[in-house]
């Protein structure tokens, strides 16, 4: 009763929940949506509503003390969903492991996917940091863990309701053969966009696959060539790791979408979806990474930029999922940024999303890639620009003539996130930007001395 609906779109957390599910048989807890996750990818898992938080004796938990305490609750419609994305924070900061005491930060990142209408954020904030002082309640893990266990089974389970079937297979081989028995069943990983076709588009989605149980495609693994993240790991895990590699995506990442739906969604289901506007593609493009496919057939690897060939269209047999992502080591000399505009800091879709890579020699550009999103029906590399620059020394002239070879690259659209004048001039700022970030010092020394001539 206590859980919310008011978007029905995984905007406003009025609905967030917890769930909780083995991980490497540790249990790992984690808010979600309500709203756009599929009931039976419940199977196997534990679900806590704000109702779980009450003691025995009808004792508020310390989170929901502090809510009180801190008057972080006026109508109540949105404090459900603010309680469980604090509680998921409260026990990440009682848990064994960490005992961290969640900084205003770490207050703020966590509920990022929640919007108050009437209390407004400071007293919230307050309470993320009160509900740690208060006397700790403990949570018993190992009693959850033994619960999940038994819940273990193997091999695919199937869910019939309604005239269509939801599969859920358990390894690569089961989903591959599944998929070629069903080309057109809908893949399903997290939901954070397939969520919407339902609620939003109220579009039958009829017979489902989901990937979120099959276990090659929850791992990472990594050398020293790079990392190789399966299709099914979480957004949030998936950056965890890339960001140690490439720490300039670290704020780009921190905008994604929210908490929430960072825990649920997958990085293969944003690569997979390949939105115009999705946030990965630019940055692991401009790094240069692949993604392998897999049929009954095998595996076959190919360039990330190369998966899209137009809107919505990907070179994709029916037949094939995506299996992994390989994202390459950084090269020493490497430089490179990312940047994302939009309209809201926290939780909002890109107007344009720009990634630049260049690697110098001396002060030569001896190798560049550059992929933009909200420029193109697709998320795509800047060719011309890139041929500006490359070979050239990086100084304002050249970053000049990539700005303006941009122009020719893209001929994006206006609609309601941006106007087509505002995506192409942002673009070519964003380059000067990183030329203003990553320029030599010699041509920063030059360049300060023409300021002052
Ligand atoms: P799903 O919804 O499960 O699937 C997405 C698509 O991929 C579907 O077409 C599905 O069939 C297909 N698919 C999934 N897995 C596979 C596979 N292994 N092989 C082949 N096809 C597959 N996106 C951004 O880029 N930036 C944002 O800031 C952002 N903010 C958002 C905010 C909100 C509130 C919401 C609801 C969504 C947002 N998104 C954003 C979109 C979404 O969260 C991402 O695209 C996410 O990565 C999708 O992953 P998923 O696992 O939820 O995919
Ligand atoms: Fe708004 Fe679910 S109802 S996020
Ligand atoms: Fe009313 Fe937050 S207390 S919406």
């Amino acid at each position: 009763m206590g859980t919310k609906e008011g978007c029905a779109e995984g905007d406003c957390g009025a609905c967030t929940v917890v769930t909780g599910e083995l991980k490497n048989g540790e249990v790992e807890l984690k808010a979600v949506n309500a709203c756009i996750q599929f009931v039976p990818t419940l199977n196997g898992k534990a679900l806590f509503t704000v109702e779980d938080l009450r003691g025995g004796d009808g004792s508020l938990h310390p989170v929901q003390e502090a809510m009180r305490d801190c008057h972080g609750s006026q109508c109540g419609f949105c404090t459900p969903g603010f309680v469980m994305s604090l509680w998921a924070l409260y026990l990440e900061s009682t848990s064994k492991q960490s005992h961290i005491t969640p900084g205003e930060s770490e207050i703020r990142q966590a509920i990022t996917g929640n919007l108050c209408r009437c209390t407004g954020y400071r007293p919230i904030i307050d309470a993320g940091k009160r509900m740690c002082a208060l006397p700790k309640v403990a949570f018993d893990s190992n009693q959850l863990k033994g619960a999940l266990k038994a819940l273990e089974s193997a091999g695919t389970s199937h869910y019939h309701h309604g005239g269509a079937s939801f599969y859920s297979p358990r390894t690569l081989a089961e989903l591959t053969t599944l998929r070629t028995g069903q080309p057109s069943a809908t893949l399903l990983a997290g939901g954070t966009d397939v969520g919407l076709w339902v609620n939003k588009s109220f579009r039958e989605i009829g017979d489902i696959i989901y990937t979120g149980e099959v276990a090659e495609l929850k791992t990472i693994s990594g050398d020293e060539g790079g990392l190789t993240i399966g299709a099914a790991v979480s957004l949030n895990d998936a950056y965890a790791v890339v960001k140690k590699s490439y720490p300039e995506m670290n704020e780009m990442w921190e905008r994604f979408a929210s908490t929430p739906i960072r825990n649920a969604g997958t990085l293969g289901g944003n690569i997979a979806n390949g939105s115009p506007i999705g946030d990965s593609m630019p940055a692991l493009i401009a790094v240069g990474a692949e993604v392998t496919l897999a049929s009954v057939g095998g595996l076959r690897r190919l360039a990330l930029e190369d998966l899209y060939i137009a809107y919505q269209k990907k070179a994709m047999q029916p037949n094939e999922v995506v299996a992994y992502i390989h994202v390459p080591a950084p090269a020493p000399e490497m430089r490179f940024r990312t940047y994302k505009l939009s309209k809201r800091f926290d939780s909002d879709i890109s107007a344009v999303c720009a990634a630049f890579m260049i690697s110098l020699d001396g002060d030569t550009i001896s190798s560049c890639r550059i992929a933009f999103g909200g420029m193109a029906a697709t998320p795509r590399r800047a060719t011309l620009a890139e041929g500006a620059l490359l070979g050239n020394i990086w100084d304002e002239a050249t970053a000049r003539r990539g700005m303006q070879a941009l122009g020719q690259d893209y001929a994006p659209l206006s609609d309601m996130r941006a106007s087509a004048g505002y995506r192409l001039k942002s673009a070519q700022n964003l380059l000067y930007r990183f030329f203003l970030e990553t320029r030599p010092v010699d041509a920063l020394r030059n360049d300060e001395l023409n300021v002052f001539a």
